[in-house]
């Protein structure tokens, strides 16, 4: 699966959504979030992202490995709900982005 990083908090550029074929970038209230089980690692997300937050699993930085964690478990009570534009905007973060600071824009 892709995953998405730190720099996506407090930034949101939201290129990425339009680019995935099977609407599995989902919004949460900081970042974005991408269902590891809807993914189908096609990569078209991954170049459009302006500030370079979107990583394939194997190639995420050692400072960001927490992230593949983050965007499994955020789905951890939405379960798999087959589209991000019918669910809509969740109005809730991982701990670990809900944690940080507020990123410097
Ligand atoms: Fe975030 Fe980049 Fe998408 S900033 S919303 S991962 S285009
Ligand atoms: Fe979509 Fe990116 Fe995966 S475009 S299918 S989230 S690699």
């Amino acid at each position: 699966t892709y995953v998405i990083a730190l720099p996506c908090v407090d930034v949101k550029d939201r290129a990425c959504i339009d680019e995935c074929p099977v609407d599995c970038i989902y919004e949460g209230e900081r970042s974005l979030y991408i269902h590891p089980d809807e993914c189908v690692d096609c990569g078209a997300c991954e170049p459009v992202c302006p500030v370079e937050a979107i990583y394939y699993e194997d190639d995420l930085p050692e400072e960001w490995q927490d992230y593949y964690k983050a965007n499994v478990e955020f789905f951890r009570e939405l379960g798999s709900p087959g589209g991000a534009a019918r669910l809509g905007p969740v109005e809730a973060d991982h701990p670990l982005v809900a944690a940080l600071p507020p990123q410097a824009s």
